[in-house]
Protein backbone atom coordinates (compact mmCIF):
# COMPACT_ATOMS: atom_id res chain seq x y z
CA UNK A 1 0.00 0.00 0.00
CA UNK A 2 2.63 2.45 1.11
CA UNK A 3 5.61 1.46 -1.79
CA UNK A 4 7.33 4.77 -2.89
CA UNK A 5 5.75 6.44 -0.27
CA UNK A 6 8.25 9.41 1.17
CA UNK A 7 6.70 10.06 4.37
CA UNK A 8 8.05 12.84 6.79
CA UNK A 9 7.64 12.16 10.72
CA UNK A 10 7.83 14.95 12.61
CA UNK A 11 8.59 13.78 16.57
CA UNK A 12 7.91 16.35 19.19
CA UNK A 13 8.72 15.49 22.71
CA UNK A 14 5.83 13.73 24.48
CA UNK A 15 5.81 10.12 26.22
CA UNK A 16 4.21 8.25 23.25
CA UNK A 17 7.24 9.07 21.37
CA UNK A 18 8.56 5.93 22.09
CA UNK A 19 5.50 4.54 19.77
CA UNK A 20 6.68 6.38 17.08
CA UNK A 21 9.59 4.08 16.66
CA UNK A 22 7.19 1.46 15.82
CA UNK A 23 5.69 3.72 13.63
CA UNK A 24 8.25 4.17 11.86
CA UNK A 25 9.07 0.31 11.71
CA UNK A 26 5.25 -0.49 10.59
CA UNK A 27 5.65 2.51 7.78
CA UNK A 28 8.89 1.10 6.43
CA UNK A 29 7.48 -2.58 6.78
CA UNK A 30 5.00 -1.22 4.11
CA UNK A 31 7.57 0.15 1.62
CA UNK A 32 7.60 3.65 2.76
CA UNK A 33 10.87 6.01 3.05
CA UNK A 34 10.73 7.65 6.26
CA UNK A 35 12.40 10.46 6.91
CA UNK A 36 12.68 12.53 10.52
CA UNK A 37 12.86 15.80 12.04
CA UNK A 38 13.16 15.28 15.97
CA UNK A 39 11.83 18.77 18.46
CA UNK A 40 15.03 19.22 20.93
CA UNK A 41 12.47 18.01 23.31
CA UNK A 42 11.60 14.86 21.41
CA UNK A 43 15.60 14.21 21.84
CA UNK A 44 14.83 13.68 25.56
CA UNK A 45 12.33 10.59 24.91
CA UNK A 46 13.87 9.22 22.14
CA UNK A 47 17.67 9.36 20.71
CA UNK A 48 18.37 10.46 16.96
CA UNK A 49 20.21 7.68 16.96
CA UNK A 50 17.20 4.98 17.11
CA UNK A 51 15.33 6.74 15.09
CA UNK A 52 18.15 6.91 12.36
CA UNK A 53 18.74 3.16 12.88
CA UNK A 54 15.00 2.11 12.20
CA UNK A 55 14.74 4.81 9.41
CA UNK A 56 17.73 3.68 7.64
CA UNK A 57 18.21 7.47 7.32
CA UNK A 58 20.16 10.27 8.50
CA UNK A 59 17.74 12.46 10.94
CA UNK A 60 16.94 16.26 11.07
CA UNK A 61 17.00 18.35 14.19
CA UNK A 62 18.70 21.63 13.96
CA UNK A 63 17.34 24.80 11.85
CA UNK A 64 20.60 26.70 12.31
CA UNK A 65 22.82 24.02 10.86
CA UNK A 66 24.48 24.50 8.34
CA UNK A 67 25.93 21.10 7.07
CA UNK A 68 22.11 20.53 7.29
CA UNK A 69 20.99 23.49 5.65
CA UNK A 70 23.60 22.81 2.91
CA UNK A 71 22.51 19.33 2.17
CA UNK A 72 18.73 19.52 2.61
CA UNK A 73 17.39 22.92 3.15
CA UNK A 74 14.04 23.36 5.88
CA UNK A 75 12.30 23.72 1.73
CA UNK A 76 13.50 20.51 0.29
CA UNK A 77 12.87 18.28 3.63
CA UNK A 78 8.86 19.31 2.69
CA UNK A 79 9.14 19.17 -0.59
CA UNK A 80 11.03 15.91 -0.60
CA UNK A 81 7.67 13.99 0.69
CA UNK A 82 4.18 13.25 -0.07
CA UNK A 83 2.70 13.44 2.88
CA UNK A 84 3.90 14.77 6.61
CA UNK A 85 2.94 13.09 9.89
CA UNK A 86 3.51 15.05 13.11
CA UNK A 87 3.64 12.00 15.67
CA UNK A 88 3.43 12.70 18.59
CA UNK A 89 2.27 16.06 18.24
CA UNK A 90 1.99 17.90 22.03
CA UNK A 91 -0.42 20.36 22.40
CA UNK A 92 2.76 22.79 22.13
CA UNK A 93 3.30 22.07 18.39
CA UNK A 94 -0.38 21.91 17.63
CA UNK A 95 -0.58 25.46 19.51
CA UNK A 96 2.51 26.50 18.00
CA UNK A 97 1.14 25.80 14.31
CA UNK A 98 -2.37 26.97 14.95
CA UNK A 99 -0.10 30.42 15.48
CA UNK A 100 2.07 29.75 12.71
CA UNK A 101 4.83 30.20 15.21
CA UNK A 102 8.20 28.68 13.15
CA UNK A 103 11.33 28.93 15.99
CA UNK A 104 12.90 25.29 15.39
CA UNK A 105 13.54 23.09 12.12
CA UNK A 106 10.09 21.02 12.86
CA UNK A 107 7.31 23.84 13.22
CA UNK A 108 9.21 26.08 10.44
CA UNK A 109 8.86 22.96 7.73
CA UNK A 110 4.79 22.60 9.10
CA UNK A 111 5.11 26.58 7.85
CA UNK A 112 6.91 26.07 4.44
CA UNK A 113 4.77 22.91 3.40
CA UNK A 114 2.45 22.29 1.21
CA UNK A 115 1.87 18.72 1.74
CA UNK A 116 -0.99 17.49 3.40
CA UNK A 117 -0.41 17.14 7.27
CA UNK A 118 -1.69 14.33 9.60
CA UNK A 119 -1.22 15.00 13.17
CA UNK A 120 -1.50 12.27 15.88
CA UNK A 121 -2.03 14.10 19.37
CA UNK A 122 -0.76 13.06 22.48
CA UNK A 123 -0.99 14.46 25.83
CA UNK A 124 -2.69 14.37 29.23
CA UNK A 125 -7.14 14.49 29.09
CA UNK A 126 -6.99 17.77 31.00
CA UNK A 127 -4.35 19.70 28.23
CA UNK A 128 -6.59 17.57 25.46
CA UNK A 129 -9.85 19.52 27.22
CA UNK A 130 -8.27 22.37 27.48
CA UNK A 131 -9.97 25.85 25.79
CA UNK A 132 -6.86 26.92 24.18
CA UNK A 133 -6.16 23.31 22.87
CA UNK A 134 -9.76 22.61 21.23
CA UNK A 135 -9.27 25.99 19.74
CA UNK A 136 -6.35 25.22 18.17
CA UNK A 137 -7.41 22.09 16.85
CA UNK A 138 -10.63 23.95 15.04
CA UNK A 139 -8.23 26.12 13.87
CA UNK A 140 -6.05 23.66 12.08
CA UNK A 141 -9.17 21.33 11.21
CA UNK A 142 -9.98 24.21 9.32
CA UNK A 143 -6.71 24.64 7.53
CA UNK A 144 -7.24 20.91 6.54
CA UNK A 145 -4.96 19.52 9.17
CA UNK A 146 -6.27 15.60 9.37
CA UNK A 147 -6.08 14.12 12.81
CA UNK A 148 -5.55 10.17 13.82
CA UNK A 149 -7.05 10.30 17.49
CA UNK A 150 -6.01 10.68 20.23
CA UNK A 151 -7.72 7.81 21.78
CA UNK A 152 -9.07 7.16 25.36
CA UNK A 153 -7.58 5.38 27.95
CA UNK A 154 -5.29 4.83 30.56
CA UNK A 155 -2.18 7.70 30.76
CA UNK A 156 1.29 7.39 31.53
CA UNK A 157 0.60 10.02 33.87
CA UNK A 158 -1.66 7.96 35.66
CA UNK A 159 -5.12 9.16 34.67
CA UNK A 160 -7.65 8.07 32.35
CA UNK A 161 -9.41 9.77 29.40
CA UNK A 162 -9.03 11.25 25.98
CA UNK A 163 -5.39 12.27 24.64
CA UNK A 164 -3.63 8.96 24.30
CA UNK A 165 -1.79 8.83 21.20
CA UNK A 166 -3.31 6.38 18.79
CA UNK A 167 -1.40 3.08 18.36
CA UNK A 168 1.58 3.12 15.22
CA UNK A 169 -1.16 0.58 13.35
CA UNK A 170 -4.23 2.94 13.70
CA UNK A 171 -2.08 5.74 12.39
CA UNK A 172 -0.65 3.98 9.64
CA UNK A 173 -4.17 2.73 8.45
CA UNK A 174 -5.20 6.40 8.51
CA UNK A 175 -1.69 6.98 6.78
CA UNK A 176 -2.92 4.06 4.28
CA UNK A 177 -6.81 5.59 3.70
CA UNK A 178 -5.06 9.14 2.90
CA UNK A 179 -3.13 7.79 -0.31
CA UNK A 180 -6.12 5.70 -1.64
CA UNK A 181 -9.35 8.25 -1.08
CA UNK A 182 -7.17 11.83 -0.22
CA UNK A 183 -3.78 12.06 -2.21
CA UNK A 184 -3.96 14.97 -4.92
CA UNK A 185 -4.03 12.08 -7.77
CA UNK A 186 -5.69 8.99 -5.70
CA UNK A 187 -8.08 7.20 -8.33
CA UNK A 188 -6.40 8.44 -10.67
CA UNK A 189 -4.37 6.22 -13.49
CA UNK A 190 -1.34 7.28 -15.14
CA UNK A 191 1.43 5.92 -18.12
CA UNK A 192 4.68 7.38 -18.67
CA UNK A 193 7.52 6.85 -21.00
CA UNK A 194 10.67 7.00 -19.85
CA UNK A 195 14.46 6.46 -21.10
CA UNK A 196 15.62 5.26 -24.87
CA UNK A 197 14.28 2.87 -27.11
CA UNK A 198 16.76 0.40 -29.18
CA UNK A 199 16.25 -0.28 -32.44
CA UNK A 200 17.54 -3.79 -33.89
CA UNK A 201 19.80 -3.91 -37.28
CA UNK A 202 20.81 -7.38 -36.44
CA UNK A 203 20.58 -9.83 -33.23
CA UNK A 204 23.65 -8.29 -31.82
CA UNK A 205 23.69 -4.52 -33.27
CA UNK A 206 21.17 -1.84 -32.33
CA UNK A 207 20.84 1.75 -32.47
CA UNK A 208 19.66 3.98 -29.99
CA UNK A 209 20.52 7.40 -27.54
CA UNK A 210 21.77 8.83 -25.00
CA UNK A 211 18.52 9.00 -22.83
CA UNK A 212 18.97 8.30 -19.10
CA UNK A 213 15.16 8.24 -18.36
CA UNK A 214 15.98 10.21 -14.77
CA UNK A 215 13.34 12.53 -15.85
CA UNK A 216 10.95 10.19 -16.56
CA UNK A 217 11.15 7.80 -13.91
CA UNK A 218 11.17 10.80 -11.60
CA UNK A 219 8.16 11.89 -12.91
CA UNK A 220 6.50 8.04 -12.50
CA UNK A 221 7.68 8.17 -9.19
CA UNK A 222 6.09 11.70 -8.49
CA UNK A 223 2.78 10.52 -9.98
CA UNK A 224 3.17 7.60 -7.78
CA UNK A 225 3.62 9.69 -4.45
CA UNK A 226 0.70 11.43 -5.28
CA UNK A 227 -1.11 8.66 -5.32
CA UNK A 228 -1.52 7.89 -9.02
CA UNK A 229 -1.81 4.25 -9.65
CA UNK A 230 1.16 4.41 -12.34
CA UNK A 231 2.64 2.35 -14.88
CA UNK A 232 5.81 2.77 -16.79
CA UNK A 233 7.01 2.16 -19.84
CA UNK A 234 10.98 2.37 -19.67
CA UNK A 235 13.52 1.61 -22.08
CA UNK A 236 16.76 0.30 -21.08
CA UNK A 237 18.15 2.27 -18.48
CA UNK A 238 20.28 2.41 -15.44
CA UNK A 239 17.94 3.97 -13.34
CA UNK A 240 15.93 1.71 -10.26
CA UNK A 241 12.67 1.24 -10.72
CA UNK A 242 10.45 3.93 -8.64
CA UNK A 243 8.74 2.15 -5.72
CA UNK A 244 5.25 1.91 -6.09
CA UNK A 245 5.21 1.61 -9.54
CA UNK A 246 3.94 -0.90 -12.46
CA UNK A 247 7.22 -0.75 -14.47
CA UNK A 248 7.05 -2.38 -17.93
CA UNK A 249 10.47 -2.71 -19.71
CA UNK A 250 10.66 -2.88 -23.45
CA UNK A 251 13.36 -2.60 -25.71
CA UNK A 252 11.70 -0.90 -29.26
CA UNK A 253 9.57 1.71 -29.96
CA UNK A 254 7.38 -0.91 -31.67
CA UNK A 255 7.01 -2.60 -27.95
CA UNK A 256 6.36 1.16 -26.42
CA UNK A 257 3.57 1.83 -28.58
CA UNK A 258 2.14 -1.60 -27.75
CA UNK A 259 2.52 -1.36 -23.95
CA UNK A 260 1.13 2.13 -23.84
CA UNK A 261 -1.59 1.23 -25.66
CA UNK A 262 -1.78 -2.26 -23.37
CA UNK A 263 -2.33 0.11 -20.54
CA UNK A 264 -5.28 2.42 -21.18
CA UNK A 265 -7.72 3.74 -20.28
CA UNK A 266 -5.31 5.95 -18.08
CA UNK A 267 -6.31 10.21 -17.12
CA UNK A 268 -2.51 10.83 -17.05
CA UNK A 269 -0.07 10.25 -19.84
CA UNK A 270 3.05 12.06 -19.43
CA UNK A 271 5.74 10.41 -22.85
CA UNK A 272 9.25 11.12 -21.31
CA UNK A 273 11.21 8.94 -23.47
CA UNK A 274 13.17 9.36 -26.29
CA UNK A 275 11.45 7.39 -28.74
CA UNK A 276 13.84 6.41 -31.98
CA UNK A 277 12.13 8.38 -34.72
CA UNK A 278 13.21 5.45 -37.03
CA UNK A 279 14.15 2.30 -37.14
CA UNK A 280 16.10 -0.87 -39.35
CA UNK A 281 13.75 -1.78 -42.34
CA UNK A 282 15.00 -4.92 -42.00
CA UNK A 283 15.71 -6.75 -38.95
CA UNK A 284 18.03 -9.65 -40.02
CA UNK A 285 17.75 -12.97 -37.95
CA UNK A 286 21.78 -13.28 -38.32
CA UNK A 287 24.46 -11.42 -38.00
CA UNK A 288 25.45 -9.39 -40.93
CA UNK A 289 29.35 -9.97 -41.38
CA UNK A 290 31.75 -8.26 -42.59
CA UNK A 291 33.18 -9.69 -45.90
CA UNK A 292 36.78 -8.77 -47.41
CA UNK A 293 36.73 -6.34 -49.47
CA UNK A 294 32.90 -5.34 -49.66
CA UNK A 295 31.57 -2.13 -48.86
CA UNK A 296 30.08 -1.00 -45.75
CA UNK A 297 26.48 -1.95 -45.85
CA UNK A 298 23.97 1.09 -45.98
CA UNK A 299 20.52 0.70 -43.41
CA UNK A 300 17.54 1.56 -44.44
CA UNK A 301 15.07 3.23 -42.24
CA UNK A 302 11.13 3.11 -41.27
CA UNK A 303 9.68 5.56 -39.14
CA UNK A 304 8.44 4.22 -35.88
CA UNK A 305 4.63 4.77 -34.09
CA UNK A 306 4.42 8.28 -33.10
CA UNK A 307 3.33 7.10 -29.48
CA UNK A 308 2.70 10.54 -28.16
CA UNK A 309 0.59 11.24 -31.20
CA UNK A 310 -1.68 7.67 -30.67
CA UNK A 311 -2.08 8.64 -26.83
CA UNK A 312 -3.39 11.96 -28.21
CA UNK A 313 -6.04 10.61 -30.65
CA UNK A 314 -6.83 7.52 -28.85
CA UNK A 315 -10.53 8.43 -29.12
CA UNK A 316 -12.80 7.54 -26.27
CA UNK A 317 -9.77 5.84 -24.25
CA UNK A 318 -7.75 9.49 -24.40
CA UNK A 319 -6.37 10.25 -21.38
CA UNK A 320 -7.92 13.65 -20.03
CA UNK A 321 -4.14 15.20 -19.79
CA UNK A 322 -1.69 13.75 -22.76
CA UNK A 323 1.80 15.81 -21.53
CA UNK A 324 4.83 15.76 -24.35
CA UNK A 325 8.07 16.46 -23.96
CA UNK A 326 10.34 18.51 -26.76
CA UNK A 327 13.64 18.05 -26.56
CA UNK A 328 15.32 20.72 -28.88
CA UNK A 329 18.25 21.97 -29.93
CA UNK A 330 17.14 25.48 -31.92
CA UNK A 331 14.64 27.66 -31.46
CA UNK A 332 13.70 25.96 -28.25
CA UNK A 333 10.16 27.89 -27.93
CA UNK A 334 8.67 27.90 -31.20
CA UNK A 335 9.65 24.47 -32.13
CA UNK A 336 8.14 22.89 -28.47
CA UNK A 337 4.93 25.28 -29.86
CA UNK A 338 4.63 23.88 -33.47
CA UNK A 339 5.17 20.48 -31.96
CA UNK A 340 2.01 21.03 -29.13
CA UNK A 341 -0.19 21.50 -32.29
CA UNK A 342 1.22 18.63 -34.39
CA UNK A 343 0.95 16.02 -31.39
CA UNK A 344 -2.40 16.96 -30.81
CA UNK A 345 -1.23 16.90 -26.86
CA UNK A 346 -2.46 19.25 -23.89
CA UNK A 347 0.87 20.00 -22.53
CA UNK A 348 4.78 20.14 -24.01
CA UNK A 349 7.97 20.03 -21.64
CA UNK A 350 10.16 22.04 -23.66
CA UNK A 351 13.70 21.46 -22.91
CA UNK A 352 17.36 22.36 -24.46
CA UNK A 353 19.45 19.36 -24.99
CA UNK A 354 22.12 21.35 -27.07
CA UNK A 355 25.23 19.47 -25.69
CA UNK A 356 26.79 22.89 -23.41
CA UNK A 357 23.26 22.25 -21.25
CA UNK A 358 24.41 18.75 -20.00
CA UNK A 359 20.51 17.79 -19.86
CA UNK A 360 20.97 14.59 -21.10
CA UNK A 361 22.73 12.26 -18.34
CA UNK A 362 22.80 14.72 -16.48
CA UNK A 363 20.80 15.62 -13.17
CA UNK A 364 19.25 19.07 -14.06
CA UNK A 365 16.95 20.35 -16.34
CA UNK A 366 15.56 23.73 -17.40
CA UNK A 367 12.39 23.65 -18.65
CA UNK A 368 8.86 25.57 -20.02
CA UNK A 369 5.50 24.41 -19.95
CA UNK A 370 3.85 25.46 -22.63
CA UNK A 371 -0.07 24.59 -22.25
CA UNK A 372 -2.67 26.22 -24.95
CA UNK A 373 -2.14 29.93 -23.17
CA UNK A 374 1.63 30.43 -23.54
CA UNK A 375 4.78 29.43 -22.48
CA UNK A 376 5.76 29.57 -18.28
CA UNK A 377 9.42 28.88 -17.95
CA UNK A 378 10.29 26.92 -14.96
CA UNK A 379 14.20 27.48 -13.16
CA UNK A 380 17.19 25.24 -13.39
CA UNK A 381 16.14 22.50 -11.07
CA UNK A 382 17.15 19.07 -9.93
CA UNK A 383 14.78 16.58 -12.47
CA UNK A 384 13.33 14.94 -9.56
CA UNK A 385 12.14 18.64 -8.36
CA UNK A 386 10.68 19.36 -12.04
CA UNK A 387 8.79 16.09 -11.77
CA UNK A 388 7.19 17.05 -8.47
CA UNK A 389 6.64 20.42 -9.69
CA UNK A 390 4.97 18.72 -13.28
CA UNK A 391 2.82 16.20 -10.74
CA UNK A 392 1.40 19.17 -8.34
CA UNK A 393 0.26 21.32 -11.72
CA UNK A 394 -1.39 17.78 -12.96
CA UNK A 395 -2.81 17.78 -9.77
CA UNK A 396 -3.90 21.45 -9.81
CA UNK A 397 -5.43 20.45 -13.27
CA UNK A 398 -8.06 17.74 -12.28
CA UNK A 399 -8.38 19.72 -9.16
CA UNK A 400 -9.92 22.80 -11.16
CA UNK A 401 -11.64 20.74 -13.96
CA UNK A 402 -13.24 18.55 -10.96
CA UNK A 403 -14.48 22.00 -9.52
CA UNK A 404 -15.50 23.29 -12.90
CA UNK A 405 -17.88 20.28 -12.81
CA UNK A 406 -19.83 20.49 -10.22
N1 LIG B 1 7.52 10.70 -29.11
C1 LIG B 1 6.79 9.54 -29.09
N2 LIG B 1 6.93 8.63 -30.09
C2 LIG B 1 7.79 8.88 -31.12
C3 LIG B 1 8.56 10.09 -31.13
C4 LIG B 1 8.39 10.97 -30.10
O1 LIG B 1 6.01 9.30 -28.15
N3 LIG B 1 7.91 7.99 -32.08
C5 LIG B 1 7.29 11.68 -28.04
C6 LIG B 1 8.46 11.89 -27.09
O2 LIG B 1 8.36 11.00 -25.98
C7 LIG B 1 8.24 13.34 -26.69
C8 LIG B 1 7.63 13.96 -27.92
O3 LIG B 1 7.08 12.90 -28.67
O4 LIG B 1 7.29 13.45 -25.65
C9 LIG B 1 8.57 14.75 -28.75
O5 LIG B 1 9.70 14.01 -29.04
P1 LIG B 1 10.85 14.64 -29.93
O6 LIG B 1 11.87 13.61 -30.17
O7 LIG B 1 11.26 15.96 -29.36
O8 LIG B 1 10.01 14.99 -31.22
P2 LIG B 1 9.84 14.28 -32.58
O9 LIG B 1 8.44 13.90 -32.78
O10 LIG B 1 10.83 13.19 -32.71
O11 LIG B 1 10.13 15.49 -33.55
P3 LIG B 1 11.55 16.06 -34.07
O12 LIG B 1 12.47 14.90 -34.16
O13 LIG B 1 11.19 16.65 -35.38
O14 LIG B 1 11.95 17.11 -33.11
Amino acid sequence: MLHGKRILLIISGGIAAYKSLDLIRRLRERGAAVRCVLTESATQFVTPLSVSALSEDRVYGDLFSLTDEAEMGHIQLSRDADLLVVAPATTNIMAKMAQGIGDDLATTVLLATDKDVLVAPSMNVRMWEHAATQANIATLRSRGIRFAGPTEGAMACGEFGEGRMAEPLEIVAEIETYFATSAPLAGRRAIVTSGPTLEAIDPVRYVANRSSGKQGHAIAAALAGMGAETVLVTGPTNEAAPAGVDVQQIESAQEMYDACMGALPADIAVCAAAVADWRPALQGDSKIKKAQGTAPPSIEMVENPDILRALSAAGNQRPALVVGFAAETDNLIDNATAKLARKECDWIIANDVSPETGTFGGDTNTVHLITATGAEDWPEMQKSDVADRLAERIAGHFDQTTEAAQ
